[in-house]
């Protein structure tokens, strides 16, 4: 059986990055995986300590971070997965630093600084490809992705994975409902209106997309 890692890199483990997620799971599922749905906030766990044991001479790592902490055995799952998919909201225009933490230590041990003469770039660690689903969810809309350098960051990110990990897709989910009960918040620079109907009509959409990702990412290995 295909098995599937689905990591939440949001705090808040029932909003709309893990309805994202959730739904994602549901189409890998469909898709005949056992998906492992991961909550990053109950590890405790670094970014890339920078001790370069994945780069010494000799060093037979497999892609594996040799950095012992709670994250080192869901990176081991993340290696032994046939897809995964990470979700992340978005902070002060990146992903969060659980996500960044976790991108480090999971792409900095499958990358090497050896040069590939075929492709110019490093090579590659992975013999397969671990196709990777990226979801971010954010309160900006969508026509304001390029003026904030969303597009940029986002993009990079995606090409990032896609060079060590082989395959990967972003979807991004927009203008995102923050609160239960906008009336007990100092907040009047979004409209709970606007926000309300957005989430009740494009929302249950971008779940839609993120059930059809989970299901896709299966059936590409
Ligand atoms: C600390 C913090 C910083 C945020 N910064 C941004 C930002 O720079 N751009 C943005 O579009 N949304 C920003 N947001 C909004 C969240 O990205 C958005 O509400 C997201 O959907 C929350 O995900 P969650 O419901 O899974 O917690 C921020 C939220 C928090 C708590």
């Amino acid at each position: 059986m295909k098995k599937v890692v689905v990591l939440n890199a949001s705090p808040r483990k029932n909003w709309n990055t893990a309805k994202m997620l959730k739904e994602a799971q549901k189409g890998a599922e469909q898709a005949g995986a056992e998906v492992e749905y991961i909550d990053l906030v109950n590890l405790n766990y670094k970014g890339c300590m920078s001790c370069f044991a994945c780069k010494r001479k000799g060093a037979i790592t497999n892609g594996l971070c040799a950095y012992k902490d709670e994250l080192r055995p869901i990176l081991e799952k993340i290696l032994n997965a046939n897809a995964i998919i990470i979700g992340s909201p978005i902070y002060y225009s990146f992903p969060t630093g659980m996500f960044r933490n976790l991108l480090e230590r999971m792409l900095f041990a499958a990358g090497t600084y050896l040069k590939d003469e075929e492709t110019g770039w490093s090579k590659r660690v992975l013999k397969r490809n671990i196709p990777t689903g990226l979801i971010y969810t954010m309160n900006v809309p969508e026509n304001m992705m390029a003026h904030y350098n969303y597009d940029t960051i986002l993009n990079t990110t995606e090409w990032t994975v896609k060079t060590i990990f082989g395959y990967a897709e972003t979807l991004n989910s927009y203008d995102t409902y923050q609160f239960n009960d906008y009336s007990k918040y100092d907040c009047d620079v979004f409209d709970e209106k606007e926000k309300a109907k957005h989430r009740d009509k494009q929302f249950p959409k971008d779940l839609e997309k993120a059930f059809d990702l989970g299901k896709r990412l299966v059936e590409i290995e």
